[in-house]
């Protein structure tokens, strides 16, 4: 799937569907949104110009998938993409999801794993969290801080990383190799940080502003 065109199935019609899926048509790739609520998938796919469907025929469609629901909907979404007859087996899955409460704003995941891990388990997908990190806006908005790409941390199966990475890089981000699936559960835990400081009044587009600092001289220069 890498360098070309790719066929994008989004499980979930909300607001991270509405960031990513703008930049994702722009650059050429075929998208299908399903959502457990049709008219909320059939309305916003109309809205944006991708095509709509039900869970299962998101994740039939899709080469990749990017699953985009709240936490507690993750097992029924699955269920309803078909996982339990393999329909995402082997297929690449971009888990943004963020395992937060917010009210002590903890993770709400057993110690020592992570929802992508519990995904790969349950689905044979080649799973990579990424688009964790940042509030949707930052992607509305355009994901460049200081006039550099944000940096977008991925960590997750290394078979999906190559066309993850060109899926950030179309979004306005930097991609940036962050390990493999046992360090999902930091891009986790990273989020519950910045979750916090967004209910307590941070700037949605505030995020921590990671850029590779590329384009400009080192400190040791
Ligand atoms: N919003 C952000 O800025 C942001 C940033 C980074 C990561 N995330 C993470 O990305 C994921 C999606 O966030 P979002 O803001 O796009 O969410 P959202 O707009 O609130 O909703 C997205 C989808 O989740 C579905 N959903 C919610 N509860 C469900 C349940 N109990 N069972 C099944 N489906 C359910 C909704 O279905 P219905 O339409 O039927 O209600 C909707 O299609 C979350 O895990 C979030 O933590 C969000």
């Amino acid at each position: 799937v890498n360098g070309d065109a790719m066929r994008i199935g989004v499980l979930g019609a909300g607001r991270m569907a509405e960031g990513l899926v703008p930049h994702w048509l722009k650059a050429g790739h075929d998208v299908m949104i399903g959502g457990r609520t049709p008219e909320k998938a059939r309305d916003l796919a109309t809205w944006l110009g991708a095509r709509h469907g039900s869970l299962r025929d998101a994740a039939d469609f899709g080469e990749v998938i990017l699953l985009a629901v709240l936490h507690a909907g993750v097992d029924s979404t699955l269920r309803g993409a078909g996982a339990g007859d393999g329909a995402l087996a082997g297929k690449v899955l971009i888990d943004c999801t963020n395992p937060v409460e917010v009210e002590r704003f903890t993770l709400t995941t057993a110690p020592g794993t992570s929802v992508a891990e519990e995904i790969a388990a349950a689905t044979g997908a080649n799973v990579v969290k990424a688009f964790n990190q940042v509030h949707f806006h930052v992607w509305l908005r355009g994901a460049r801080y200081h006039d550099e790409p944000l940096v977008v941390p991925i960590a997750g199966a290394e078979a999906a990383k190559a066309p993850v990475f060109e899926l950030v890089r179309d979004a306005g981000g930097q991609p940036l190799d962050a390990g493999g699936t046992e360090q999902a559960l930091h891009l986790e835990a990273m989020a519950a940080v910045i979750i916090r400081l967004l209910y307590g009044g941070a700037d949605p587009l505030s995020a921590f502003q990671l850029t590779t600092g590329a384009e400009r001289p080192s400190i040791a220069a």
